[in-house]
């Protein structure tokens, strides 16, 4: 069979580019601890202050008892409530978040916690931060006027003895 040397260049160049993507995505996945969220639970975002997860006083940190925490937070224009949440650093944490409005996206810098928040959803997802320090929620999805705003704190804090908070 005839190739074109010229074709056969491209071939090679394409094949190159595909087996870097491939393997920038593996090498994410698997050393980097990347995921996307998948989390299929559906919730009336409408009515999540009626809800007992996200109602406002049942909001924040709760410790699960096993060594590992579960925050519950709601995405509303134009904040993420509660706006500041202390986690202990080295410990598993599971994220609970539902939006009250529209779609918003939650993106701590230097971690690898992200995830969309669709309405009508609840985004789950557990990570771990390694480093202490003020870490910041942005919103990264675009969700109205006031999206450039919409942000809260999360402060990694050094673990105290004997427990986890
Ligand atoms: Cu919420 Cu952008």
């Amino acid at each position: 069979m005839h190739i074109d040397p010229l074709e056969k260049k491209w071939m090679i160049v394409i094949g190159f580019i595909t087996v870097v993507m491939v393997g920038s995505m593996t090498y994410a996945a698997v050393v980097m601890n990347m995921h996307p969220p998948s989390n299929v639970e559906t919730i009336d975002s409408s009515r999540l202050h009626l809800t007992e997860e996200f109602a406002e006083d049942n909001l924040g940190v709760k410790d699960n008892g096993d060594g590992t925490l579960t925050v519950t937070m709601v995405a509303a224009r134009y904040g993420f409530f509660p706006p500041v949440i202390d986690v202990p650093v080295d410990t598993p944490v599971k994220f609970r978040i539902a939006s009250a409005d529209v779609l918003h996206g939650v993106h701590v810098p230097f971690t690898n916690a992200a995830s969309m928040i669709v309405p009508g959803y609840v985004s789950e997802f557990t990570t771990t931060f390694p480093k202490t320090g003020k870490y910041s929620f942005l919103c990264n999805e675009y969700c109205g006027l006031g999206h450039d705003s919409m942000w809260s704190r999360l402060n990694v804090v050094a673990k105290t003895a004997g427990g986890t908070n």
